[in-house]
């Protein structure tokens, strides 16, 4: 079996190793901080050893796991590696200088694999001479525990090494699906509504923070309610990743973020990690009741989940994906009740983009804007599946 490296003992290229270990490979794992590689060591043995208390791994594969992670203290290490997954800092300048660094010392066919969550897989690559090895390969936090992996081929990316890292990843008994190298891949670009439609409806003063996780949850069937999900975030993260994508967009306002989130960041209520976000989380606290209005819960949800398929309409419109991947992604990466298209199917095409029209009319945003994929379908009398 080919030999994995991993750049970066962080949350998730800890995670990262125990998949790759758990699946048979030996790994290489390599931080620049040798007091983060030694934590990861701790860690790693912690988490297996909590498994075999479980009863999820017995003790002899545990160790066995264990003993296919090396810590190195130099990326020369990597020489005989066949795959390297990076995932340290989200830094393009310092991503790009590993990858340039890592190109001498691996070996002609080894694939070189960045976990970015947000910047261009084509820039991270442009770093290297043979630019078609290099490819995005984004795992979902914790690695372990999240099916989802979104693969990331560049434009210089050859079909060979999609093939390749595709067939790998797969065989690790993960669910990968490929998206072009745009902002937010799949998953963080389509959910963005679930977050940014919530904030809005609550800055208008149509429903308070319980009444719309209510809504999402009980009536729309979301495991978590989009506050109480930031808040599990953090809103820190959460509104940076909105930042960012919405940049990346050259700042279409269907992804600009809200002022609301923003404040809570910069006050330092960042949610359950604070004691204090859109909930109030210290011991004893009460936490206002929801109002649970059917028709009120209506209105949210209709308009979250509008907003939500047609971000995912338009992700397939534009070929960011498959109709098949987008739905997947959704369900498998996040847990949505059901993929965004087959609600849209469900709802009725006509319907999503009359709730889309009403909203565009009423508010004259162009955040609002139905996709062309859904208006030519409704017109066609076309359904996604
Ligand atoms: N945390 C998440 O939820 C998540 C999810 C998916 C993808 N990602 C992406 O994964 C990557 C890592 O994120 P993380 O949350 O694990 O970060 P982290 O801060 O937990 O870990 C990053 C590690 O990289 C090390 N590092 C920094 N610069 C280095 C260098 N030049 N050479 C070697 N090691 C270096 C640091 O010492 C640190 O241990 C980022 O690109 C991030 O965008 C994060």
């Amino acid at each position: 079996m080919k030999k994995i490296g991993v750049i970066g003992s962080g949350s998730m290229g800890s995670g990262i190793a125990q998949v790759a270990a758990t699946a048979g490979h030996e790994v290489l794992i390599y931080d620049n901080n040798p007091q983060a590689l030694k934590r990861t060591s701790e860690k790693l043995q912690k988490i297996l050893n909590r498994l075999v208390e479980k009863g999820r791994i017995d003790d002899p594969t545990a160790k066995a796991i264990f003993g296919r992670i090396y810590f190195v203290e130099h990326m020369s290490s990597f020489k005989d590696c066949g795959l390297i997954i990076e995932a340290i800092i989200e830094d393009l300048k310092i991503k790009k200088a590993v990858f340039e660094q890592l190109e001498d010392l691996v070996s002609n066919d080894c694939i070189l694999a960045t976990n970015t969550s947000s910047l261009s897989v084509a820039s991270i690559a442009s770093a290297c001479e043979k630019s078609e090895r290099v490819i995005g390969i984004h795992f979902f936090n914790p690695a372990p525990l999240m099916k989802l992996v979104e693969i990331i081929p560049a434009i210089q990316t050859s079909d060979a090494v999609l093939v390749e890292a595709k067939k790998m990843i797969d065989s690790w008994g993960k669910l990968t699906v490929v998206t072009k190298d745009t902002p937010g891949f799949i998953v963080n670009r389509v959910a963005r509504p679930f977050y940014g439609e919530a904030l809005r409806i609550l800055e208008e003063g149509i429903a308070d923070v319980p009444t719309i996780d209510w809504a999402m949850t009980e009536i729309a069937g979301f495991r978590m309610g989009p506050f109480t999900l930031m808040d599990y975030i953090g809103n820190d993260i959460n509104y940076k990743v909105t930042e960012t994508v919405f940049k990346s967009f050259y700042y279409d306002p269907r992804y600009k973020p809200a002022f609301t989130q923003k404040r809570l960041s910069e006050a330092g209520y960042l949610g359950r990690k604070s004691g204090r976000g859109y909930y109030d989380y210290a011991e004893g606290a009460v936490n206002p009741e929801p109002n649970k209005d059917q028709a009120l819960a209506k209105l949210i949800v209709d308009r979250v989940v509008a907003m939500l398929i047609n971000e995912a309409a338009d992700a397939m419109y534009l070929n960011i994906a498959s109709r098949d991947d987008i739905d997947l992604a959704m369900t498998k990466g996040v847990n949505y009740p059901k993929g965004l298209l087959t609600w849209a199917d469900e709802i009725g095409i006509k319907k999503c983009v009359a709730r889309l029209d009403a909203l565009h009319s009423e508010y004259l945003e162009p955040r609002y804007r139905c996709s062309p994929q859904l208006r030519r379908m409704a017109r066609d009398g076309k359904t996604f599946f």
